[in-house]
């Protein structure tokens, strides 16, 4: 799994676990490698489906896997239109690839905190299915949107380490807030549906301020 390593075989999502969390025993995270991986996996809807949850007000993030405390692996499932707010990644690696459908990337740099102004698009990309991106603070920030209005899309993302918040901004003053992330499902069954709390305490959803939640991210 060193650079320029080549990828085994990965038929399945049980394969790519098995593959990411070989990967994953290291403390060094190889993103061309797991970049590779994901690409590696072409997407079959028999092996997440289990996954794809719904809701016709947000989009979902949906737990596949812990990675034994390592990593986060989970589908995200978004509605026609659904969108992510313009987010931080908590200085965590995120990779994500399409399951299903489209997703538009739009990537935002860091704000002067300094000033309240209006964040401007730096970058658009669209991926299409099987398509695979990454990101990390340090290359600035991003919002995830379904940009069809007539399909769902279906997203697999790998963040490491995981966090349970993150910051959101405000694109036309570009003000920050911290947000919690949530789980609409885990393991493919949905979570407490009075508070949306993941059985990891460190999953406790809640925004903090607007009691809004981020996911994605
Ligand atoms: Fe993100």
């Amino acid at each position: 799994m060193l650079s320029g390593s080549k990828v085994p075989p990965v038929s399945d999502l049980r394969q790519l676990q098995a593959a990411i969390d070989e990967v994953f025993q290291e403390d060094h995270v190889n993103i061309e490698y797991v970049s590779a991986l994901l690409s590696a996996y072409k997407s079959n809807s028999r092996d997440w489906a289990c996954y794809a949850k719904f809701d016709p007000h947000k989009y979902t993030r949906n737990l596949v896997s812990r990675g034994n405390g390592k990593y986060n692996l989970m589908v995200l499932c978004w509605s026609e239109g659904q969108a992510s707010s313009i987010h931080s990644h908590a200085g965590s690696h995120c990779f994500m690839k399409v399951l299903s459908g489209s997703l538009k990337e739009l990537k935002y740099d860091w704000p002067d905190s300094s000033r309240q102004s209006e964040m401007t698009v730096r970058e658009e990309n669209l991926l299409q299915i099987n398509d695979v991106a990454y990101i990390n603070d340090s290359l600035g920030l991003h919002r995830m949107e379904n940009p069809n209005h007539t399909e769902c899309a279906v997203s697999l993302h790998l963040y490491s380490p995981s966090f349970s918040e993150c910051t959101v901004f405000d694109q036309r003053t570009s003000r920050q807030t911290c947000s919690r992330v949530t789980f609409w499902s885990i393991y493919g069954r949905r979570a407490s549906p009075d508070s949306l709390l993941a059985p990891d305490p460190t999953d406790s959803p809640e925004h903090k301020e607007r009691g809004e939640e981020l996911a994605e991210k």
